[in-house]
């Protein structure tokens, strides 16, 4: 009988270690997750709301729970059901007053995005609010928050003169402000924008470079006075509540990508992802994993509550290097650890350039992919805004780390599907922070 290489098992002693070997073959269908900034925003704009609503397929992993966490604590009705992989929210909003001073500190944990919109939000309300996260948090930017919410009349502080949470917020009405973005964050556009539709007068944004809308297109949906999307925004306060919207929230691109990676890099694959969103903003993993030949079919497109989806087909490709640089990082910044994981299994060299703001995600992307991939036997070049790849060097299982960082821990787990031997990746059990069920998932692709 053929010898069954992967185990991916919890090795006890040393909880949140997971192993993979590579396998003969990956094939089956992946149920994605629902997509973690949409989940986010729906919960926040459903509690300012005036009613109920309902949203299915809620992303499970902590970074969303901590939002729904937060906004109960602000006093809103929140009750979860359906399953643990694809909860199910009733949200009753309160309308614009609806939300109370919290009797305690709030906690984003490890999610950025929730404490960046929460703080716009929270900037607005007549209210004191604190808002803390764990150590990786505390540690990421947020003067890019501060600076944009002073302009608008905002009294909020942060440790460090400014620069990092704990923020204190005072909160207050605010103004409008026309406002020229300087880097293409989707987190701070909407922050400004949760602000905006409680202050006097309207709030206009540029961009140079767009980023992801689901903002944008939630709160025209939900009967806001938003105009424009890409590089010029407009919004007008709300002048009457804004309306409950039931939606189920497509599946994650950011997810589906380590398993469009998997299925392209491994020689005996095909995978599909199911309802996976397929927002413009989303996609340029797609369009660079077309570019270096993945053998990859987008079909059944549709679209949900002003998002669009699809399925998405791949199969064992012949991939090769590729420059990747320029107005299309926003659209696969969180993707671009495991798109270095299929560059080093391409032909011939990548390099990833204009992705500065790797340095600052759960961890310093640049430096922990570089350090880890290079202990599988990758040859990788740190640059100060991304990385050059010299791709074709057969990777070689050992010990690496995910610095607790999740899109580290699923990207060496890619990575260990097509290195000889055993990986073994430490703090494996970071995945949970946008994908409790990761693990489980390829297990089943890998034993289909
Ligand atoms: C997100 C925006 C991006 C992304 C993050 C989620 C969002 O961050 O990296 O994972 O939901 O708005 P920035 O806004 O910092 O670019």
């Amino acid at each position: 009988m053929a010898e069954k290489y992967v185990v991916l098992r919890t090795s006890s002693p040393r909880a949140g270690t997971r192993t993979v070997k590579p396998y003969p073959k990956l094939e089956g269908e992946v149920l994605l997750p629902g997509d973690k900034s949409i989940s986010h925003r729906a919960v926040i704009l459903n509690s300012l709301a005036k009613g109920e609503a309902v949203i299915d397929n809620f992303a499970p992993g902590r970074d969303c729970l901590a939002t729904v966490r937060c906004l109960r604590a602000l006093s809103v009705k929140i009750n979860k059901g359906g399953s643990q992989e694809s909860p199910t929210l009733l949200v009753s909003g309160n309308g614009e007053d609806g939300l109370k001073e919290s009797s305690n500190v709030l906690n984003a944990q490890d999610s950025a995005t929730t404490m960046r919109l929460m703080g716009g939000l929270l900037a607005s309300q007549p209210f004191l609010s604190v808002i803390t996260g764990d150590l990786s948090l505390r540690n990421r930017p947020m003067r890019r928050l501060i600076e944009p919410m002073r302009l608008m009349g905002a009294e909020i502080r942060g440790r460090e003169r400014d620069s990092f949470a704990p923020l204190v917020i005072m909160g207050k009405k605010l103004h409008g402000i026309d406002f020229t973005l300087p880097i293409p964050s989707a987190q701070i556009k909407s922050a400004i924008l949760l602000a905006g539709l409680f202050a006097h007068g309207s709030t206009v944004l540029h961009q140079s470079i767009p980023s992801r809308d689901h903002t944008e297109r939630m709160l025209k949906r939900m009967g806001t006075n938003l105009e424009g999307q890409g590089n010029l925004i407009s919004l007008l306060p709300l002048d009457r509540p804004l309306l409950p919207l039931n939606l189920r929230i497509p599946g994650d691109m950011s997810t589906a990508a380590y398993f469009l990676v998997a299925g392209a890099i491994h020689p005996n694959a095909r995978i599909t992802v199911r309802d996976c969103g397929i927002n413009p903003t989303r996609t340029g993993i797609i369009d660079i994993l077309l570019a270096m030949g993945a053998r990859l079919k987008i079909a059944n497109r549709r679209s949900e509550a002003g998002e669009p989806l699809a399925d998405i087909v791949v199969e064992s490709s012949e991939l090769k290097g590729i420059e990747v640089g320029g107005d299309i990082i926003p659209s696969l910044i969180d993707e671009i650890p495991v798109l270095a994981v299929a560059g080093c299994v391409a032909k011939g060299k990548t390099v990833i350039r204009d992705a500065g703001e790797l340095r600052v995600k759960e961890s310093d992307r640049i430096a922990t992919v570089e350090s880890e991939l290079s202990d599988l036997g990758a040859k990788i070049e740190p640059l100060p805004d991304g990385m050059v790849i010299y791709g074709g060097r057969p990777l070689i299982g050992t010990e690496v780390n995910s610095h607790f960082d999740h899109r580290l821990a699923m990207s060496l787990a890619i990575a260990g599907l097509v290195a000889r031997g055993v990986t073994t990746i430490k703090h494996a059990q970071a995945a949970r922070v946008s994908y409790p069920a990761f693990w489980q998932t390829l297990t089943q692709i890998i034993n289909d």
